[in-house]
């Protein structure tokens, strides 16, 4: 059990990925504090987590504002008296437009989530951290490794991103807190499902044509699962990374080497 007893905060508990690190925290055997601002998913992920016999505080956060961050970190010290890991993986989509003509106050927008809010939750739980040997992972995206048209905004927040994580290891290595990063490409949950549907009405091709013709372009011919990427973020909570800090995995099955 890798992360046996341990409590770690998961922001943005969505039905992809966020699910997915709920579930392989609480299999690895840690207890988890779930926020996000949809109540009724937080009520269904805790579900989930109590079936693995795990506990989940819910705390509806809006990781944009501070008195609701704080509020969360005084929910979990209360609740659990520590707090061992943090994961920021609460995502805005931030505008798919050539930077030519893409809007400025959405690319600002967009990183106030993606970037600020990360930094203002490992901020606000560092004392906590601290105490603990902590460990933060941020939730990149291989959109780090390419540079395609309309991807700039998301680029400019995740490589920003990237940036706040390898600072904040350095700040924060000597308080024996580690800072990681995991960069997932393809996420084969319910979006993409839906998206690889619509591409293949769209062809008169089945949905199995698109999988498989993207996932050719992977070295291990498949796309990733949320709980694949998810054990990435258990791997680096976990004390077998306790010598790995400021670095960044890329859990893709191959797409981009790095
Ligand atoms: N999906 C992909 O294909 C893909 C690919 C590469 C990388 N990634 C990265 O993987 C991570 C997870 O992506 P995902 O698509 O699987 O999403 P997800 O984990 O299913 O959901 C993310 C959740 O973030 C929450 N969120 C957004 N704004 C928030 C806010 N202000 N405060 C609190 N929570 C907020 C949303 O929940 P509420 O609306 O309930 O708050 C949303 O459901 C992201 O960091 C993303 O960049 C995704």
């Amino acid at each position: 059990m890798l992360l046996e007893n341990k409590v770690i905060v998961i922001s943005g508990v969505g039905p992809g990925l966020g699910r997915g690190l709920a579930l392989r925290c609480a299999g690895a055997g840690a207890d988890v504090v779930l926020a996000s601002r949809t109540e009724s998913r937080l009520a269904e992920v805790a579900a989930e987590v109590a079936e693995l016999g795990r506990r989940a505080l819910r705390v509806p956060t809006d990781v944009n504002d501070e008195a609701s961050c704080l509020r969360l970190v005084e929910a979990a010290l209360e609740s659990y008296g520590r707090v061992d890991g943090l994961v920021n993986n609460a995502f805005a989509i931030p505008p798919l437009t050539d930077l030519s003509t893409v809007d400025l106050d959405a690319v600002r927008a967009g990183f106030e989530t993606n970037v600020l809010a990360a930094l203002r939750l490992t901020r606000l739980l560092t004392p906590a951290l601290a105490e603990r040997g902590g460990s933060v992972v941020m939730i990149n995206s291989a959109v780090l490794r390419h540079s395609r048209r309309t991807f700039g905004a998301y680029k400019m927040a995740k490589a920003s991103l990237l940036a706040l994580a390898q600072s904040l290891a350095t700040e924060l290595g000597p308080r024996g807190v580690r800072v990681n990063s995991v960069a997932p490409g393809y996420i084969w949950a319910d979006n993409l499902k839906w998206y690889f549907d619509f591409l293949a009405k769209e062809r008169g091709v089945t949905a199995q044509q698109v999988y498989d013709e993207t996932a050719a372009t992977t070295d291990l011919r498949k796309l990733p699962e949320p709980d694949e990427i998810a054990d990435a973020a258990v791997f680096l909570l976990s004390p077998l990374a306790r010598a790995v800090t400021g670095q960044c995995l890329d859990v893709n099955c191959g797409e981009w080497h790095h």
